[in-house]
């Protein structure tokens, strides 16, 4: 897999599945700085520079020189490798590694037999902060705004206030909108008791009992800080219907977003 580039917290790099481990670094030779993620990956698990030719090992060390095969390499020609895991799917990353306080956040459809299916959508980005992003997911008094006919039915427009508790490290609080919206609202609208565990990086596992049916749905979602004012998000959507078409929670995802995303983008 790969070479990747991509952006992180201002940061390029690259991402490249070296032997049988997902590699993530710095995306600069340490040479003369070229990309390496315009460059490949070898047989012998190792990235190529597309300039001259430097091999990088998963360490991130400079392996092999071309240019001068029989001496030794300097310390110095390296670039920085991250703590790198795959979980639900995805490439988390750490770029940090001082910073030990993190745990990849909880997913509870993720290898959970009470749900029959687990749908990782195609990420999207906004031109808003992960910041911006998180608090969106978690604004119950948008709703009837933003929403309206949609995820709520704007006459209870007075959101209830609930209490936040804080459990290792996360933020979890619980909503109940009222069940007489169902009548006001798509078949495919997740109309339910809403249980949100928010942990960092910028995620919400958002936990619904359905209404309409009183089975377990889950909207989950992290947003990855490319920039202070750009995000690239990715959700998992999972539900207890082998039979139900991924299409059709994901359009009405897509239905949501379309709505949050112009409001979104205009705050600073
Ligand atoms: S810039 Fe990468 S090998 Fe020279
Ligand atoms: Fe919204």
């Amino acid at each position: 897999m790969g070479p990747i580039g991509r952006v992180l917290l201002d940061e390029n790099i690259v991402i490249a599945k070296l032997g049988d481990k997902v590699t993530v670094m710095r995306d600069r030779c340490a040479h003369r700085f070229t990309r390496l993620s315009g460059g490949k990956v070898l047989d012998n698990g190792r990235i190529q520079c597309p300039y001259h030719g430097w091999e990088y090992g998963a360490g991130g060390a400079c392996e092999h020189m071309p240019a001068c095969p029989n001496d030794p390499i300097p310390k110095k020609a390296r670039t920085p490798a991250y703590e790198t895991e795959v979980k639900y799917g995805l490439i988390w990353v750490r770029m940090d590694s001082s910073w030990d306080c993190t745990e990849i956040p909880f997913c509870e459809a993720w290898e959970n037999p009470e749900f029959k299916r687990q749908i990782v959508a195609e990420p999207y980005g906004w031109n808003s902060s992960a910041e911006r992003r998180w608090e969106n997911f978690t604004d119950f008094s948008h709703f009837a705004y933003v929403h309206p006919g949609t995820l709520y039915d704007p006459a209870y427009s007075e959101p209830a206030i609930v209490p936040v508790d804080r459990v290792s490290g996360e933020l979890q609080f619980f909503m109940e909108p009222g069940k007489d919206m169902l009548d006001n609202l798509p078949e495919d609208s997740p109309l339910g008791s809403w249980t949100y565990r928010a942990a960092m990086p910028f995620t919400v596992n958002l936990s619904i009992r359905l209404y309409k049916n009183d089975q377990p749905f889950l909207l989950w979602t992290t947003s990855s800080p490319t920039s202070g004012d750009s995000c690239r998000n990715f959700m998992i959507i999972a539900h207890t219907d082998p039979d139900l078409p991924d299409e059709t929670p994901l359009d009405f995802q897509k239905l949501v977003l379309a709505e949050d995303h112009p409001v979104i983008e205009t705050q600073p």
